[in-house]
């Protein structure tokens, strides 16, 4: 049994990039439902970690926990709601606070021991929240402040719990990193023996359980580095059961089916199909402009055309997908939490009710890199670890209004110039992603001696590591001006380019 983490979710968007966190200090760590941790205390239990949530502390049905839990006698660490539901149960008060504090934060730090070893006196947070905790139970004492939140961090040494009010869990957070590694080290005494290798091989026996000894799976083949991982571990599970799907939408960027056959027939004994549903799926599309209801069309017809590959495969009962934790954090509520919906992922949210397939999504709870190191863990090649991720709902996403046959040409030729662009000049290095958008503007130009008016497009390129929160990058003028003079004079029907310098948030990376 491992030394484990419990992370307690209250509905935060950031929960699993706690139990990231945690991974990455080499400490096992398992997710609950707030309504469900009490079921989860004893063996191996080194600690627990409250997550932040959307709801008031104080308010009716705000999400709750067996107080029980904080007499578990193992060190807990509260961060935002977490800090104040622990308050509002140890006898302490959370009031509204007079004006909410969102986004970058100094706070000074009271005690640079204990929880704070390492931690500069003064450094910056990432806060978000309208509450604050008013009044400290008996025993907590303040170990930070900012200007408008005086309890900044608290903590009762005696009994080892503690309380953040900012987020250490997101990379805004400066010294995040060392908060946690002082939690899980010091405070719980974890050894911190939790390897990479040891994570592959749970992933490769949980999908080999869940199908059984005769279970055959269809797997969803996007090319991008999800669903291959997903391909490497169900192979490893169930070896000739697996059987890879490639769909063909009409929404793929310019040679991408070429490539994904080349490289998996190339790489991989995988079963192999290519489906060419072009036409079925931007059929559906026509008229319809409403992001969500595209989003959900695509998910449809993906499971429509799984579906009857399925058929060819009498055992196939499995559906394999690369669903990523962003997706579902931004989809559903996810483990029956608080968590607001931001976009229904075509993977997660068009999921019909009667699905007679189950689900196989080993990578559920993964953030992408920590997927690429999977990937190379599991000895695929480093060009396919390595590219940039492309939603499965393809161009769709990235093309605002309709998304007629023309609009998409339009688009899958301005992307190839990004891309091409970006990479002849090796500005792709470190970028997460880098793409075009058609953004469903039109506007005046001139050309020749002739008026136009045509689509403009978008150019958009963020760093992320996990793509929860992103920032822009700002490519070098050479390149924009090779984009944006090549996409006016090579594309017709644009003529227009602009810089989209949006982060995420407020921003999603996608356009829609
Ligand atoms: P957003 O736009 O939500 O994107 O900030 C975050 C990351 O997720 C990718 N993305 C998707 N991936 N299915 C996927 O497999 C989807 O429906 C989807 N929507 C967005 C996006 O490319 C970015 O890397």
């Amino acid at each position: 049994m491992h030394q484990r983490i419990l992370i307690v979710d209250f509905g935060s968007q950031y929960t699993q990039l706690i139990a990231r966190r945690v991974r990455e200090h080499h400490v096992f760590s398992e997710v609950v439902p707030a309504h469900r941790a009490h079921q989860h205390l004893g063996q191996g239990l080194r600690g627990i970690i409250l997550s932040g949530g959307p709801a008031s502390a104080y308010a009716d049905g705000a999400p709750d926990m067996d107080p029980a839990v904080l007499q578990a006698g193992v060190p807990v660490l509260g961060i935002c709601y977490g800090m104040q539901w622990m308050c509002e149960h140890l006898g302490g008060a959370v009031v509204p606070g007079d004006s909410g504090e969102f986004g970058f934060t100094e706070i000074e730090v009271d005690h640079s021991d204990g929880l704070f070893n390492g931690v500069s006196a003064q450094t910056v947070v990432w806060m978000s929240h309208g509450d604050r905790v008013e009044k400290l139970p008996d025993g907590f004492a303040r170990l930070a402040r900012s200007s408008t939140c005086p309890e900044a961090a608290i903590g009762d040494p005696a009994r080892n719990f503690y309380g953040l009010q900012f987020h250490p869990e997101v990379a805004h957070t400066r010294e995040g990193v060392t908060l946690l590694r002082n939690f899980l080290h010091w405070v719980c005494e974890c050894a911190g023996d939790w390897k990479a290798g040891d994570f592959a091989q749970e992933l490769v026996r949980g999908v080999a359980d869940q199908l059984g000894e005769e279970g055959e799976l269809v797997l969803g083949l996007s090319g991008g580095v999800d669903s291959s991982v997903v391909g490497a571990i169900c192979q490893q599970a169930v070896g000739r059961r697996c059987h890879a799907i490639f769909v063909d939408n009409g929404l793929l960027r310019a040679e991408e089916r070429d490539l994904v056959e080349s490289t998996f027939r190339g790489h991989f004994e995988l079963d192999l199909t290519v489906v060419d549903a072009a036409d079925r799926f931007l059929d559906r599309l026509a008229g319809v402009t409403d992001p969500e209801t595209k989003r959900k069309i695509i998910g449809h017809e993906f499971i429509e055309v799984f579906r009857e590959q399925a058929k060819h495969y009498s055992g196939a009962r499995f559906l394999g997908q690369g669903t990523l934790y962003p997706d579902v954090i931004e989809s559903v509520a996810a483990h029956g939490g608080a968590t607001a919906v931001i976009k229904s992922h075509h993977n997660v949210g068009g999921l019909p009710d009667d699905l007679e397939m189950e689900l196989v999504e080993p990578l559920r709870m993964l953030f992408k890199d920590e997927v690429r190191e999977l990937g190379r863990e599991l000895g695929l090649p480093e060009e396919m670890v390595a590219r940039q991720p492309f939603p499965g709902p393809g161009l769709a996403v990235r093309c605002v209004g309709e998304c007629s046959r023309e609009r998409i040409r339009l688009l899958r030729e301005a992307d190839a110039i990004v891309r091409t662009e970006f990479e002849l000049r090796g500005e792709h290095q470190g970028v997460w992603q880098y793409f075009a958008v058609l953004t469903g503007a039109r506007s005046v130009g001139v050309m020749g001696d002739s008026r136009t008016y045509e689509e403009a497009c978008a150019v958009r390129a963020v760093q992320s590591s996990d793509g929860m929160t992103a920032d822009w990058v700002y490519p070098s003028r050479d390149c924009l001006q090779s984009i944006s003079s090549r996409i006016i004079n090579e594309v017709r029907g644009i003529n227009r380019v602009v810089l989209d310098i949006t982060s995420k948030p407020p921003g999603t990376i996608e356009w829609e």
